[in-house]
């Protein structure tokens, strides 16, 4: 039987049509009357998915009923056909051979394609002149496994406060949404965080240390979901105030002056010592041993961090005693 050829019990059949327009996905007119209804099982899937096309409210002893893919009730998008009578199967030019039809009218079509995607007309064939066929006709929508995302940024190492940073879930996927996660929470709500329509980009204003973290995407649509590798902005910050260690001031001449400075900045910061204004060395810690009371005077710790180009320091006066043995005030000495 060629394509065009027109299958043998069609054409003793004669029915004038109604058409009944079914929104397709999820909602449907409500039925005054038992208005026959074709729902889709699932209403959206992906490819390779099995859908079925449930037929509702079919009316009674019926004699046959034709299946179409698309809106035209032509022959070339005929499906197949059910003769109740004799309990036959025709299949048409726009079978595919996955598609099974049941004695209730339901479509069974496996292994979805997304050529398959689109409206299916169903024709039921009464009896009598008086009686009507009835179409309907819903889409399907077939959604793809979403792809893996990856993250593209402007910058990955953003100065603190003065740097934006802009995040984008790629690639551009049509029908998914996306999601933007830090340090696997969704995202705080914050003025210095903003997303594009869509969400698809994600807009980070002024970096500070509470907004440094993995940023991972997801996109996600009906059938599916997937999440990027995390990446991490590396937030270039500080040098903040530092602290010298130990804090007390009062030594004994002869002891071993041992200071440590430390303060929080990325990258580290460049330590350098002064005392009394005149550069002593450079490095966190300052070890000068054997102290005598000319060692007194104005020390202070400088810190630079050349990749923000800030610059800090901290300063602390010490006393150094002469080595009476009186000189130590135990008081002051925490330790
Ligand atoms: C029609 O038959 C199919 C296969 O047996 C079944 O899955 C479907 O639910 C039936 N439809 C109705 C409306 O009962
Ligand atoms: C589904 O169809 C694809 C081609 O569209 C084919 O490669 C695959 O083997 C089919 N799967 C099954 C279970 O029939
Ligand atoms: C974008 O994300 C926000 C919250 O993160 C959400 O409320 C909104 O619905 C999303 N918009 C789209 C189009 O996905
Ligand atoms: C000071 O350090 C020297 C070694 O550099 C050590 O021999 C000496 O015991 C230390 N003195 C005190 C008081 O800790
Ligand atoms: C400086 O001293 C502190 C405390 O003693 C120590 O943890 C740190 O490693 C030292 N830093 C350097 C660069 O030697």
């Amino acid at each position: 039987m060629g394509p065009l050829s027109a299958p043998p019990c069609t054409q003793r059949i004669t029915w004038k049509g109604l058409l009944l327009t079914a929104s397709l996905l999820n909602f449907w007119n409500p039925p005054t009357t038992a208005q026959v209804m074709i729902e889709a099982q699932p209403p959206k899937l992906s490819e390779g998915k099995d859908v079925l096309l449930v037929v509702h409210n079919l009316p009674q002893n019926l004699p046959g009923y034709m299946w179409y893919k698309g809106k035209m009730k032509d022959l070339y998008h005929y499906i197949v056909s059910y003769v109740a009578d004799s309990q036959i199967i025709i299949p048409g030019p726009a079978y595919s051979g996955r598609e099974t039809v049941y004695s209730n009218a339901s479509l069974l079509i496996k292994n979805v394609t997304r050529e398959d995607a689109g409206s299916y007309n169903l024709h039921i064939i009464k009896r009598g002149d008086e009686t009507t066929g009835v179409t309907g006709h819903f889409t399907v929508t077939l959604y793809l496994e979403t792809p893996k995302p990856s993250i593209s940024s402007s910058n990955l190492n953003p100065r603190e406060a003065m740097e934006a940073v802009i995040l984008t879930c790629d690639p551009e996927t049509p029908d998914a949404s996306y999601l933007w996660l830090m340090n696997g929470h969704s995202l705080p709500v914050t003025r210095r965080l903003q997303l594009s329509r869509g969400n698809r980009t994600l807009f980070i204003f002024g970096a500070t240390k509470y907004i440094a973290g993995p940023y991972e995407c997801e996109i996600r649509n009906p059938v599916s979901a997937s999440r990027s590798d995390p990446v991490t902005l590396n937030l270039l910050h500080g040098p903040d105030l530092p602290r010298i260690y130990p804090s007390f001031t009062y030594y004994r001449s002869g002891e071993n002056l041992s200071l440590s400075c430390s303060s929080d900045s990325n990258p580290p910061a460049e330590y350098s010592w002064t005392i009394n204004g005149k550069f002593q060395q450079s490095g966190q810690n300052l070890s000068i041993p054997q102290i005598t009371t000319k060692h007194s005077g104005l020390y202070a710790c400088y810190v630079r961090n050349s990749a923000t180009g800030k610059e800090i320091s901290r300063s602390m006066t010490v006393k150094v005693s002469a080595p009476s043995g009186t000189g130590h005030l135990p008081g002051l000495n925490p330790f």
